[in-house]
């Protein structure tokens, strides 16, 4: 994701681009730049928030009556001055940014070298401004066609504002998949990743629909198709304030990206997941593909909710692909001196990519000879940067402290590489390989649908928000989950909640049960299932408050608790990434009655970059 602004009419263009920036910082902050006209092209970008940009530019030329702003969340070529938009085209004569993913930019890249042109960037959009370019030189046609003509080769996702240096008042913008907002001024015309750089200036909207390209002038708005048929634009007036803007028009950001996590799941496998040809393209693992294959040991290494993921990788890779996995807290495994064989692969997990325990951890691995493979979502990231190969997450800004669309898509990339591991491998059967990769598409309906479902999970919140403290207990795959479930409480609403083995109760953890305590069940119908059950009838017996998290249709599990949150029926390597969702939505619900800062709570950081 990335925050794209553009301006065009009497007022100073500056102002109003870095004020709606910042506006848009939460949705990607790892470089940003803006380019203004006034009689020429003035580009300045660099890496860093929108702050940094703008103290680096006082001083310099920054009036104009026009311009295009933007702040990247990196997706291809890490964050850096070279890689930050505005981009420019090889004469110089053009300015873009973009916000999306050109899928084919690779093969428009090459046909760009054979022709002669050079690159300045490791971006997409570098490569899609040249090709404009190009057809515009080709073809002696106007910029306009050559960006529909251009736009029909192009396949992914985008949003792209073009200025040009001859042009002193037009932006061409054009969108398919990526968001785009117009808002229709007095002789002016703002536009937008959303509504929020241009709401103080005007609640009359044009929202773009895919495949259609706006021609924006300080007194004119054209929108036309591909096909170059003119289109009339439909002005809404919005009755939303900006701060519901930058929430996507949720109550905060956890919830917002809860609710995200269809899409993000889908833009994990999107490019990489091909259930009917059968094949997983990850071309940041491909090269060690063999390493990991032949590895005698895999460890996981990751802090918090990144260590439960690596906790679930554990029983997938050790399902799929017969190698023996370890899963170590990065700060135990920094300190205490851990056998490190050469040859031995360590899978990082971070969200943040730059928490301390794991970037050390790995270094220290790495000296002593280990392949290290990053689970990262923040592009260039310290701990990517540290990777010898890895697969980004692509779960885009995650700006709630508490980790919840990361997971679920740091569970989505484990997946796959353990099911390319295992095909490779030959311990995984073709049919087996085949049906997961099936299942594994069908993931992100089925979050959905787990979404939708979970309507009744606000009124539990209300109901159990004065517990002192929870159990989480699970088992197998869901082990693992009900840790993760326990920590989103813990860290949200502030009760103190444990999770646990679900056998491990009649060890000494069953002492704790009475009537006043609520025990969550991960129970969704897997090889467990009956054991789980049998434990539900334990904590029953003696008066525990059983709350379950089970498969839709479930009547077994149902019986046996007083209250429910569904899920849709997957396999029990995939269900991870359904049944933490109702738990996700439990501690948020349990934050919000009970008064917490649920975004940010006490004591927590986004990001734990010291030790
Ligand atoms: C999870 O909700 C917490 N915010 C925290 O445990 C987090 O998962 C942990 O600090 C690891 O962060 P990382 O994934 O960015 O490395």
């Amino acid at each position: 994701m990335c925050g794209i602004v553009g301006y065009t009419g009497p007022r100073e263009a500056y102002p109003i681009i870095i004020k709606g920036l910042k506006r848009l910082e939460y949705r990607g902050y790892d470089s940003t730049g803006v380019a203004l006209q006034n009689g020429g092209l003035n580009v300045y970008k660099k890496k860093g928030k929108v702050a940094e940009l703008e103290d680096s530019i006082i001083g310099k030329n920054l009036h104009s009556h026009i311009g295009i702003g933007h702040t990247r969340w990196a997706t291809h070529g890490e964050p850096s001055d070279r890689n930050a938009h505005p981009h420019q085209s090889s004469s110089g004569q053009l300015a873009m940014i973009h916000n999306g993913i050109i899928e084919n930019y690779n093969q428009l890249k090459q046909e760009l070298i054979n022709k002669g042109y050079t690159f300045s960037s490791d971006t997409d959009t570098e490569v899609l401004l040249n090709f404009i370019e190009e057809i515009k030189k080709n073809n002696d046609c106007s910029l306009e066609e050559a960006v529909r003509v251009a736009l029909k080769r192009v396949t992914g996702a985008y949003v792209i504002l073009l200025m040009s240096a001859d042009d002193p008042e037009t932006i061409i913008a054009a969108r398919k998949g990526s968001p785009l907002v117009i808002g229709v001024g007095k002789g002016e015309h703002f536009l937008g990743s959303d509504a929020s750089p241009m709401l103080e200036y005007t609640k009359e909207v044009v929202y773009v629909n895919d495949y259609e390209l706006a021609i924006v002038k300080p007194d004119e708005l054209v929108l036309k198709n591909l096909g170059n048929e003119k289109l009339t634009p439909y002005v809404q007036r919005l009755d939303i304030e900006l701060a519901a803007i930058e929430k996507g028009g949720y109550e905060h950001f956890m919830l917002k990206e809860i609710f995200e996590q269809p899409q993000t799941v889908y833009d994990c496998l999107r490019g990489r997941l091909d259930a009917v040809e059968g094949t997983i393209t990850m071309s940041g693992i491909q090269q060690y593909a063999e390493q990991i294959m032949n590895a005698n040991r895999i460890v996981m290494v990751a802090c918090g909710t990144s260590w439960h993921a690596g906790l679930v990788a554990e029983y997938i890779f050790e399902e799929l692909c017969r190698i023996n996995v370890e899963v170590e807290y990065a700060s135990e495994f920094r300190y205490r001196n851990p056998v490190i064989n050469k040859g031995d692969v360590i899978i990082a997990i971070s969200q943040s990519g730059e928490t301390a325990d794991t970037l050390v951890a790995i270094e220290n691995a790495k000296s002593n000879g280990a392949i290290i493979l990053g689970v990262v979502n923040v592009v260039g990231s310290s701990i990517a940067r540290m990777s010898h190969a890895g697969a980004y997450t692509h779960a885009g800004p995650e700006i709630g402290v508490a980790s919840t669309k990361a997971f679920t898509a740091q569970l989505a990339v484990l997946t796959m590489i353990a099911l390319k591991i295992g095909y490779m491998k030959g311990t995984i059967t073709q049919k087996r390989y085949m049906n997961l990769l099936k299942e594994l598409q069908e993931i992100p309906e089925k979050v959905a649908w787990t979404l939708k479902h979970s309507d009744n999970i606000k009124a539990l919140a209300e109901k159990y928000k004065d517990a002192h403290d929870f159990l989480y207990l699970g088992r197998g795959y869901n082990f693992p989950v009900a840790l993760e479930g326990a920590l989103k409480l813990k860290e949200i609403s502030y009760i103190h909640a444990e999770g646990y083995p679900a056998a491990e109760m009649k060890h000494g953890p069953i002492a704790l049960v009475d009537e006043n305590l609520p025990v969550v069940f991960v129970a969704t119908k897997d090889s467990f299932h009956e054991k789980v059950v049998s434990n539900m009838q334990e904590i029953k017996a003696r008066k525990g408050r059983v709350i379950s998290v089970i498969t839709e249709g479930d009547e077994t599990s149902a019986s046996l608790s007083e209250d429910v949150m569904v899920v849709p029926e997957a396999d029990e390597i995939l269900a991870p990434m359904l049944s933490v969702i109702p738990l996700q939505l439990l501690a948020y619900y349990i934050g919000l009655a009970r008064g917490c800062d649920v975004d940010k709570p006490r004591n927590l950081a986004k990001s734990v970059t010291v030790e």
